[in-house]
Parts: C-alpha cells; sequence; structure tokens
C-alpha cells in the first residue's frame, strides 16, 4: 500500500497552484489547501524518485533524442493499459500536451482556418487557437442536468465549412470529467472524417477512469482511425510528472508527424527532458499499482463528495466523476453572478478551486475541484464551504 493520506507541504515551493491561491488572498491561514490547478497533492510514487537517482548516477545529462527505453514503454503501456498498438516511429515527443496541441493547429489548419471546439473546454485549447490566429469554432455541449451531450448538428455544420481544418477533442473531457463512449467517439469521428477536418486527440487524462468506466482511445473506432488523428498522451496527469514536461504524442500518418516535426522546429525545440523521460519511462514500466491505488483515492473522496452535497446542499448539481480527477459542480440555483460565487469561495470559504467561467461562457456558474488530494483535505474543504453558507 501507498501513502495517500500524508499531504506534502508545497507552500513554498513555487507550485502554481500555491502561488495563485496567495494571490488571491493573501491572508489565506496556513493549513488551507488549494483545490485548483490540475496535479495532486500525493508525493510521487517512490520507484520514480529512486530509479531517477539512480539514472542520474550512471548518466551524462546532456542533449538526448527519444530513448529506446523511454519508446518502449511508451508502446508497451498503451498496449497494456488502452489495449492500442502502435509504433515507436508514430511517437513525437513534446515537451507537454498544451505545446504540441499548438504545434498540431499549426500543422494542420493555416492562418484565418477554424478550428473546433466543445465548450466548456480545458481553457488553453482557445487560446492555443487565437494565439496561432486561427478562428476559434466553439459548439456549446448541451447540459442535460447531470450530464452533457454533444450537439452533432451544430458539430456537422462547423465541420462542413470549409476552411474548418481542425479539432481539438478532450477525451476524457476536462472539465466535466465525462468518459465518452463509443457511441459518442464514433459519431464524432465519423463527422470529421467525412467533412476532413484532423482531430486533436487530448487522452492526457486518459488513465485515470473510474471503476465502472471504461476508456475508449479514438485512433481505435474504427480500422484507419489513427491515420486522421494525433493521439496527445502524458505521464503528467496519471503518475503526478507534469513538472517533468515529458509527454507523447502519437501520429501514425506520416505527413502530418513530418508537419509536427516542422512546427515544432520552427521555435527550435527539438530536445526533449532527458529526465522527464527516465520518469515515463520508470511510472510506465514500474508503477502501475501506485496508479490503481491513486484512482481508488479519487474515486472514495468522489463519493464523499457527492454524498456530502447531496446532505447539505441537494440543489447543487454534481455531474458524476467518471474519469480525470476534476469534479464539476453546478453552483448556478445559489443565484450568485460568477464573481460573487468566486469572491464567495475564495473569501468567506477559504475555497480555490477552478473558476467554471474560465472554461467557457457556458462554464458560468459553475466551479470544478481538483479530488487528487487526501480525503482529510476534502473533508475540510466542505466544512468550509458549510459553514461559510450557514452565516
Ligand atoms: C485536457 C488537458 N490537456 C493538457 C493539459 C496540460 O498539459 P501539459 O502540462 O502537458 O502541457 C491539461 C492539464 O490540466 C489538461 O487538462
Amino acid at each position: 500500500m501507498y501513502d495517500f493520506t500524508t499531504c506534502p507541504d508545497r507552500r513554498n515551493t513555487s507550485s502554481y497552484k500555491y502561488m495563485d491561491m496567495l494571490k488571491m488572498n493573501p491572508q489565506v491561514p496556513e493549513g488551507i489547501i488549494p483545490l485548483s490547478v490540475a496535479d495532486m497533492e500525493f508525493k510521487n510514487a517512490p520507484e520514480i524518485a529512486e530509479g531517477v537517482y539512480e539514472y542520474m548516477k550512471n548518466s551524462v545529462l546532456g542533449y538526448t533524442a527519444p530513448t529506446e527505453g523511454f519508446l518502449q514503454a511508451v508502446t508497451d503501456w498503451m498496449k497494456k493499459r488502452h489495449n492500442y498498438e502502435i509504433k515507436k516511429e508514430w511517437i513525437a515527443v513534446s515537451d507537454g500536451v498544451v505545446p504540441a496541441l499548438s504545434d498540431l493547429v499549426r500543422a494542420t489548419s493555416d492562418e484565418g482556418d477554424g478550428v473546433i471546439i466543445l465548450s466548456p473546454v480545458y481553457h488553453p485549447f482557445k487560446q492555443t487557437i487565437e494565439e496561432n490566429n486561427r478562428k476559434v469554432v466553439e459548439i456549446d455541449l448541451i447540459n442535460k442536468g447531470r450530464t452533457y451531450e454533444i450537439d452533432y448538428d451544430n458539430l456537422e455544420k462547423a465541420a462542413s465549412d470549409e476552411k474548418t481544418k481542425t479539432i481539438i477533442f478532450c477525451n476524457p473531457h476536462n472539465p466535466i470529467g465525462h468518459v465518452w463512449t463509443k457511441t459518442e467517439l464514433k459519431k464524432v469521428y465519423d463527422i470529421c472524417v467525412k467533412n476532413n477536418v484532423f482531430i486533436i486527440d487530448d487522452e492526457i487524462h486518459n488513465d485515470l477512469i473510474m471503476p465502472g468506466y471504461e476508456h475508449t482511445v479514438m485512433a481505435k473506432i474504427a480500422p484507419d482511425a489513427g491515420m486522421h488523428m494525433a493521439v496527445c498522451t502524458a505521464p503528467s496527469k496519471s503518475f503526478n510528472l507534469a513538472g517533468m514536461q515529458t509527454s507523447a504524442i502519437i501520429i501514425e500518418n506520416r505527413d502530418i508527424r513530418r508537419l509536427y516535426y516542422k512546427s515544432r522546429g520552427r521555435d527550435h525545440r527539438y530536445s526533449v527532458n532527458v529526465l522527464g523521460m527516465e520518469a515515463c519511462r520508470i511510472a510506465y514500466t514500474k508503477c502501475e499499482k501506485w496508479l490503481d491505488e491513486c484512482i481508488d483515492v479519487i474515486h472514495e473522496n468522489a463519493v464523499y463528495f457527492e454524498e456530502f452535497m447531496k446532505k447539505h446542499f441537494p440543489e447543487i448539481v454534481v455531474y458524476p466523476l467518471e474519469g480525470t480527477y476534476l469534479l464539476w459542480c453546478d453552483f448556478r440555483p445559489w443565484g450568485m453572478d460568477e464573481k460573487q460565487l468566486e469572491e464567495f469561495m475564495t473569501k468567506e470559504a477559504l475555497l480555490f478551486v477552478d473558476e467554471g467561467y474560465i472554461f467557457g461562457d457556458s462554464g458560468k456558474g459553475f466551479e470544478r475541484f481538483n479530488l487528487a488530494c487526501p480525503e482529510f483535505v476534502i473533508e475540510d474543504s466542505l466544512n468550509r464551504l458549510l459553514n461559510a453558507k450557514k452565516h
């Protein structure tokens, strides 16, 4: 059994999550743990620190191409965990999924072209499109109470515009925590392929699937599906390695792979982090048990959260956590606008979560809670919410 009950003290470690909290409320007392930025309040699996240290003792940390050990580990992990068979040459490395999104947008569209996103969605999708001078084609997911559906009619309409070249698809979906079913994926895939829209399939959360749900790598949805997409993977969410800045972008289509590298090379980003590759190799080869235990802890936190909210705030809609560790809640029944809600959370409840509006207009009045922390942190956080609301 690994330790998922100790909360590491990250207050003075330049963690963005803590720095953001102190920026929002410099008076925040000691002991308050933020539930925002998507990394974990757990120590890494001990095998990673030990393995990276061993590697450093025996290696030179010079410019290093993707190592054989890293490529093999990614290939084996995809097969074992996702039943997705890939070739090593399909793996394009990146210093993060977000930088790869940008490279892929440039590789698959021209300035002025349209790129689709399904909102509410992880906010850098929109920023990436705008920063590359493409047009954001934003299609709202249809809110059905405790679930969302894709607006296929609008998706088809947008995809059929000949200026629309690409979609950035989040699978599973951050922030709504939904694991797309095969039927949903196939419909999106069919619409995109029929209309020549390249799919950037962001699967950074694909290992974090809650009990009872099944994730499908989109490239497996049809026999040659991989030719029409890039599957963006990384150990960063699953094993809390975001600071290692290493991700594996799986691009089966050789022409797109070449364009991707050309786009990456534009900024002379040829190397990847040698320690990141090693940490990834260790995680994928030695730490699967850590991940499985971690998922159980996140799931228990989600169950606790839902029960607490049902008991004390039955009016608040808590979306089922099917995948990711990010829980989505609809606070609109409290009748506050998004700024009042933010003020209440950060100043009265001392809760530092991600405000729904950052994920698009359709996220206004919602909050995203990061549940990757020891259970006592969730208990303390919800009790602060309860006390603040009573006053
Ligand atoms: C959907 C999604 N993509 C990408 C990222 C970040 O990727 P990276 O840190 O590898 O750039 C996140 C982080 O929260 C995410 O939720």
